[in-house]
């Protein structure tokens, strides 16, 4: 299985991209999560990309390509994956095409913004395997720290209420046109099938919902 996962801030691609990875045995490859790794490790990536994500803005196009082919050329991507918050532009879409790569399946999460901004003021992360919890809708067991590991769970630099806004702009005008894309190309050879789940209500209908939708 080969699939993307389209949605605004805080869709909770992060969080049902961990059920989805489960099931069907295929890495997630979030190139949010990649960029903060390369953040705090200060590589050249990194400097290069924080300012820019903590503008809410988007890494350019071509930067986000390179990172995104090499990872996909890795072995543990040879029987499928899911990319999380790529492609987050047209020419991403167009570049993965060209470089040859297929991808099955195409899962928009349908949240209104409305719900957008209390979902990413309430949520919480453990930075080191990007597990992702909110204070009120997905509490950790023991407040304040990560479920599997014991350790302490933070707040993302770009969770402010302002970069939301900014970052909720940006998906506006740069990602949710993809939708279009991708319709546009239903039913013709190789493109991907396109599929729109609403992301509202509990955690684990959502699930249920796109298990369904997948018919996993
Ligand atoms: P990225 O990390 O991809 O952020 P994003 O797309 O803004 O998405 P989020 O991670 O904020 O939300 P999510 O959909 O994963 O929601 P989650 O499951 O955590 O990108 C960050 C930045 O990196 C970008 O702004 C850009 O600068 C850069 N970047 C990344 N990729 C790029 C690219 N391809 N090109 C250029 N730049 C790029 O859930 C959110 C909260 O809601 C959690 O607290 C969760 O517990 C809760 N929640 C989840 N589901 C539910 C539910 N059903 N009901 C109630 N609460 C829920
Ligand atoms: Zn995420």
């Amino acid at each position: 299985m080969r699939l993307i996962l389209l949605g605004a801030p805080g869709a909770g691609k992060g969080t049902q991209a961990a059920f989805i990875t489960e099931r069907f045995g295929i890495p997630q490859i979030s190139t949010g999560d990649m960029l903060r790794a390369a953040v705090k490790a200060g590589t050249p990536l990194g400097q290069q990309a924080q300012k820019i994500m903590e503008a809410g803005a988007l890494v350019p196009d071509d930067i986000m390509l390179g990172v995104v082919r090499e990872r996909l050329s890795a072995p543990d991507c040879a029987k499928g994956f899911l990319l999380d918050g790529f492609p987050r532009t047209i020419a991403q879409a167009e570049g993965l095409a060209k470089a040859g790569i297929g991808i099955d399946v195409v899962l928009e999460f349908d949240v209104p913004d409305a719900d957008i901004i209390q979902r990413l003021s309430g949520r919480r992360v453990h930075p080191a395997s990007g597990r992702t919890y909110h204070l009120t809708f997905n509490p950790p067991k023991t407040p304040g720290l990560d479920d599997l590991t014991g350790e302490p769970l933070v707040q993302r630099a770009d969770d402010q209420e302002e970069t939301v806004r900014k970052r909720l702009e940006v998906y506006h005008a740069q990602t949710l046109p993809l939708v279009k894309f991708y319709a546009e190309r239903q039913g013709q050879p190789g493109a991907p099938r396109l599929v729109t789940i609403s992301g509202v209500g509990p955690v684990a209908e959502v699930q249920q919902r796109i298990f369904d939708a997948l018919q996993a």
